[in-house]
């Protein structure tokens, strides 16, 4: 009897728990564990176990032919204080897959691939679905290595050192083109649980675009410096955050959110004089994705003129919104037609490494409700009775894939 996919989720769900949530950033202790604990069931279902160099860990099982492999998967990594199942259901749903498919003895015409991609969070070092981007040639990994993450370390020195690679597992240093790609996750907001529809039939990814933004004042005594004087750093950019958020819900259907942000030097009785902070801003429509890059750039421009600072906007992430394949959508709404499963056509709001992966085959994904629409919060959750139907109708849009191709 396979262990279910939720007995898979509550195991994982205790590496890297915290008070607020779970914590597994990049080639750090829990993620290393997490990616360990993949490796070890890989190889209790006899399949294949190996990496590439930045981390992405794959699970294959062979099949008829040594076709290219269809490729499914998601990733291990979480946010800060983050949920059990964003990316880790994608990964244990796979490896459910994986266990029926022997459990029954499936034969597939292909090699089926599990992906756990690495760093998809961009949450240690500041660049999302860091694994598949290097993977499908959208970031160079010897720049990569170089990136320096939030705690001070390179990506090199992180890779490197004790929670790095996993020692016991051999490295695969080309990026196979897969037949095709599919990713199961969860949605991370509201609208199946509204509507009561138990699965999503994935349209689009949004597109995101990140800045880093440095904001330049003068630092100066809390208690001394005149108010009308002053060239306050964080003033300038509590100013910017407003006005963006204005922005925002004037464009309509788009987002845009401040959620790091460091000032320097911190300290009570110093009026801040540099503020960093990142934008993230996202949208489905390339228009209003460029309205807003139009907007951050222009509103730095007013804010900076009008309080005498000095406001570098720096976009260091361009992620085009990605329109999901069409054929493999097909292929999906047929299934759950022919196992009588309801479903909605949702777009995403969040972006997945099945945004990277379309870029070298076909790619889609599959959605199954969050309870409140809670997600990147440690009260993230998901019904067991909606994760088991998620895996078995993945499983069964991964065969109808296989004899599509
Ligand atoms: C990842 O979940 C993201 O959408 O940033
Ligand atoms: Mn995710
Ligand atoms: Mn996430």
């Amino acid at each position: 009897m396979p262990i279910s996919v939720c007995d898979r989720l509550a195991e994982l769900g205790e590496i890297g728990r915290g008070e607020r949530g779970l914590t597994r950033q990049l080639f750090t202790e829990p993620e290393h564990r997490a990616r360990a604990l993949l490796a070890r069931w890989g190889r209790e279902l006899n399949c294949e176990v190996v990496q590439d160099r930045i981390g992405n860990l794959f699970v294959r099982r062979a099949g008829r032919s040594n076709a290219p492999a269809l490729q499914f998967g998601s990733h291990l990594d979480t946010v800060l204080d983050g949920g059990a199942y964003d990316g880790a259901y994608g990964v244990a749903g796979g490896v459910s897959v994986l266990a029926e498919l022997a459990a029954h003895g499936v034969e597939t015409q292909r090699p089926f691939e599990l992906a756990a991609w690495a760093g998809e969070e961009g949450s240690r070092f500041p660049v999302g679905c860091l694994g598949s981007a290097v993977y499908v040639g959208w970031e160079h990994l010897d720049e990569m290595l170089e990136l320096r993450g939030d705690d001070g370390m390179t990506l090199a020195q992180a890779r490197n050192g004790p929670y790095g690679l996993l020692p016991d597992v051999p490295i695969r240093d080309d990026f196979p083109r897969p037949a095709a790609y599919a990713e199961l996750h969860i949605e991370q907001g509201p609208v199946l649980e509204r509507a009561g529809v138990p699965l999503g039939v994935v349209t689009a990814i949004a597109g995101m675009h990140r800045y880093t933004v440095r904001v330049n004042g003068e630092a100066g005594h809390a208690g001394t410096v005149p108010m009308p004087v002053r060239r306050d750093a964080f003033s300038a950019t509590a100013e910017l955050a407003l006005m963006l958020e204005s922005a925002a819900r004037e464009i309509g259907d788009c987002v845009a959110t401040i959620g790091w942000l460091a000032i320097t030097p911190n300290q009570t009785n110093i009026v801040p004089g540099l503020v960093e902070c990142r934008i993230d801003a996202r949208s489905t429509d390339p228009v209003r994705l460029k309205e807003l890059d139009r907007r951050i750039h222009a509103l730095a421009k007013e804010v900076a003129g009008r309080r005498s600072v000095r406001i570098d906007v720096h976009r260091f992430e361009e992620r085009a919104p990605t329109p999901l394949d069409e054929g493999l959508k097909g292929i999906l709404r047929e299934t759950l037609d022919a196992h009588s499963l309801a479903y909605l056509d949702v777009p995403s709001g969040a972006v997945h490494d099945a945004m990277c992966i379309a870029s070298i085959c076909p790619a889609a994904m599959l959605f199954v409700p969050s309870i409140a629409g809670a997600s990147h919060v440690g009260h993230e959750r998901t019904a067991p009775a909606d994760l088991e139907r998620g895996v078995d109708a993945f499983k069964a849009w991964l065969l109808a894939i296989d004899r599509a191709l």
